[in-house]
């Protein structure tokens, strides 16, 4: 296994549009697994997307268990090609992101979503979730569109904050 480079903004792979995965196959195996390996050697870090490490296609993980402060969760998840189907109940919430790894924002995000998407196998899955799950799901989808949390934020001065190190 190898631990992969998260890009950094203002990195322009970051602001690419990720493409459909089609082929389920062990070179997805063997990048998953990377992957996977990338998020658990960043402490605290709850999600990662794939255009992150310079891969541009449409998959994200998901591990709300490694948070700071813990919140219900499902676990670890690997979404591929994700697609929101419902989402209700929007709130400003707290987000960073490793690849703007100076700053936090406040920014938008539904509460409560139903995701479809696809195993690793590729079979068709949904889940239906919320609080911070749901909402480190929304940040990661949005890299997959090349959407930072810099683009989603209209008053610096006011929804933009320098990152607390701990
Ligand atoms: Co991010």
């Amino acid at each position: 296994m190898t631990l992969l480079k998260v890009l950094e903004y203002p990195e322009p792979i970051l602001k690419q549009v990720s493409k459909e995965v089609v082929q389920f196959d062990s070179s997805l195996e063997i990048f998953l697994s990377d992957f996977i390996e990338t998020l658990n050697s960043h402490k605290y870090c709850v999600g990662l997307a794939a255009p992150q490490v310079g891969n541009l296609q449409r998959i994200i993980a998901i591990d709300i268990s490694r948070a700071r402060k813990p919140h219900p969760n499902n676990g670890p998840l690997i979404l591929i090609n994700p697609k929101i189907l419902e989402s209700s109940n929007f709130k400003n919430v707290r987000e960073g992101c490793l690849s703007i790894p100076d700053f936090t924002a406040n920014v938008k995000r539904a509460m409560n979503i139903v995701v479809a998407y696809q195993n690793v196998q590729g079979e068709a899955k949904t889940l239906a979730t919320k609080d911070f799950e749901a909402h480190a799901i929304q940040h990661e989808m949005d890299h997959l569109d090349g959407i930072l949390f810099l683009d989603k934020i209209s008053n610096p001065a006011s929804e933009l904050f320098r990152r607390v190190k701990y």
